[in-house]
Order: structure tokens, then sequence, then C-alpha cells
């Protein structure tokens, strides 16, 4: 693997390599080893044209617990604003040293021209690119989820993939990098996926995506999903004419109370709800659901340090196993 783009184009045996990688990485951690040696004297620059807090900050802390240094770059306050390009901004940073360049951009395809045009030599990895992907995102959703579905089974070890699980993406698909990375990367890992949304939120071309359409949430909940994940209405995506209105979206396909409640009356004890954050509270999601012990919000934040080491030293340090030896030394 030598950059990381899209789960649309990620085959299944790396996907794996980086879950179980996460799985090291993430044991590392609980055995409060705070840092590994692999990355030492290499140099992970974070290239955001657009905002970000759990991404942005997560890559920074995986760097740094594999030793890596960190540039941050935020367009806003750069000579962006004076009209620099993404050619320039990004050789002016390789100059400084950069190893791997993790880029967040407005523009879906910024990540991949920027890898594909030989301006630079890093590794490049896509933190979320217009409306296109997220496959960092999606990657720390199917890790929590490979975890969760082994309690779901009840079965003690967990499994090598998402075979047979049940997962519904509800809400604003049509602007969502999320549900596009999702979609491929849960179709690749064997689950089953329903997309719930308004008609005017999801894509021209939805019907040929690998997946299951509703506009209703009520019924997909009775069909009994084993995960839930509610997506952000992305209201700076959108235009003021926006249907439906905020009050009818959140009373069709908000996740609330009384969705919550659903759950049980349908015998669902193992669902869980998922959100990618930023949420908002009280529209796609109620704080009862986004806090309830169904929630695995926080568990996909922590997740996605563990995915984000594993991402960074698979690209970078050349390794093809899925245990690094400096693992077992630290321990
Ligand atoms: N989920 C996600 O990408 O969050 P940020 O925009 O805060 O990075």
């Amino acid at each position: 693997m030598r950059h990381l783009l899209s789960t649309e184009d990620l085959g299944k045996d790396d996907a794996v390599r980086i879950l179980d990688t996460a799985e090291e990485m993430a044991a590392v951690s609980d055995r409060e080893v705070k840092k590994l040696p692999v990355l030492r004297g290499r140099t992970v620059v974070n290239l955001f044209f657009e905002d970000s807090t759990r991404t942005r900050i997560s890559f920074e802390a995986a760097a740094k617990r594999l030793s890596a240094d960190v540039i941050n770059f935020a367009a806003k306050g750069s000579s962006v604003s004076k009209g620099e390009s993404l050619k320039d901004t990004a050789q002016t940073l390789e100059a400084m040293g950069a190893d791997a360049v993790v880029i967040r951009h407005w523009a879906s395809g910024a990540p991949a021209r920027l890898a594909a045009s030989g301006w630079i030599d890093s590794a490049v990895v896509n933190a979320g690119d217009g409306t296109h992907e997220h496959p960092t995102q999606a990657l720390l959703d199917a890790f929590t989820m490979r975890r969760n579905w082994a309690r779901i089974n009840g079965t003690a070890s967990l499994g090598t993939d998402l075979s047979g699980m049940k997962v519904a993406i509800v809400g604003d698909v049509l602007h969502s990098r999320v549900a596009r990375s999702n979609l491929w990367l849960l179709r690749t890992l064997g689950a089953d996926v329903t997309m719930v949304a308004p008609p005017t939120l999801l894509p021209v071309g939805v019907a040929k995506w690998p997946c299951t359409v509703s506009y209703d949430l009520d019924e997909t909940l009775a069909t009994g999903p084993d995960a839930v994940m509610m997506l952000r209405l992305q209201g700076e995506r959108m235009n003021a004419a926006f249907f439906p209105s905020t009050r009818e979206y959140s009373r069709r396909w908000g996740f609330d109370d009384s969705r919550l409640k659903a759950l049980d009356s349908h015998g669902l004890k193992g669902t869980i709800i998922m959100h990618p954050g930023p949420m908002n509270r009280g529209l796609e999601i109620s704080a009862a659901a986004a806090d309830s012990p169904r929630s695995t919000v926080l568990q996909q934040v922590r997740n996605g340090v563990s995915v984000r080491m594993a991402t960074l030293y698979l690209l970078l340090s050349g390794e093809t196993h899925t245990a690094p030896a400096t693992i077992q030394e630290a321990q």
C-alpha cells in the first residue's frame, strides 16, 4: 500500500490488515505503553483545507504515539489565502521533510490528484475530500463494528470480517463522504447495508449502489439492524431551500427517544447506535440516544487513534505484517 485514498479501491486483504494492525496498536495503548519507536525520524504533515476536530487531532496523536514528528497546517491563516496553489503548498511542506501528507480538502478528488501528480513523493492519506470519501473514518467504524459484532454474536474472539452484519446508514447520504466510504468497505467486509434518507438527500445513481434504499427509518428499524449509523445533516453544503425542513427531518429521520425505545420493543438488545461526529444533538440524534449505553460515539473516537496508527505504520514503515516486532519488545 503506497497511499490510502479510498475504500472503494481498498482490497479485503489490505482492509483486514489495517484492522488487525489497529488491534495490535490498541493492545499497546490498553497496556499503557505510551509510545512505540517505529516511526522515529519520520515526519507526518496534517494538511487541512477544511475544519476538523477528531480526524486532525487523532492523526496527530497517532503519529506521536509512533514517535513521528508532526507538522500541522491549516489553510485558514496560511498563504492559501494569498492564492497559493495545492501543488506549491504541498511541495513547500515536503521541502520541510514530510514523509506522509494527511490531507482534508473541500474538493472531491484532491488527495488522488496529489498522489498521482508526481508533485511530491510522500505517502498521501485522504482525511476527507468533499462529498467523495473519508476512508479512515470507515476503517475506524468497521473496527468498532467488528468488536461489537463479536459481542452481539457472543463469540469470544474477533471475526475477520463483518459477514452477516446488518447496517443501516441514516440521513444526509447526499453530502456524506462517510456514507460512501462506509458502503464500499462494509460491502468488502461482507455486511449488508441499507441507506435510509429522504429522497432529496440521496444522490442520483443510488439505485446502482450495492445496498438497499429506504425512505422509512421506522420500517428499517423493524428489520433488526445490528448497527444504526446516523449521519450529520451537513447544513454548510446546502442552500436555504433545503427540504424537508429541519423539524420534519428530525421527526421522520432523526434517532429520537421513541426510536431508542423501539429498539427494545423490537427485541434488539445488541444493536449499536453510531455517529461519526460532530453531532447535531436534537436534530439527527437525540441526547438520550447519543449518551445511551448503545451509543459507540466515543468508542469510535478512541478507535480512530488505533486505526490511524495502523495506517501510518503500514504506509511508512514498509512493513507488511500486522504485528510490529517492536510492539512485542515494548511490552
Ligand atoms: N468524523 C470527522 O471527520 O470529524 P471531524 O470533522 O471533527 O474530523
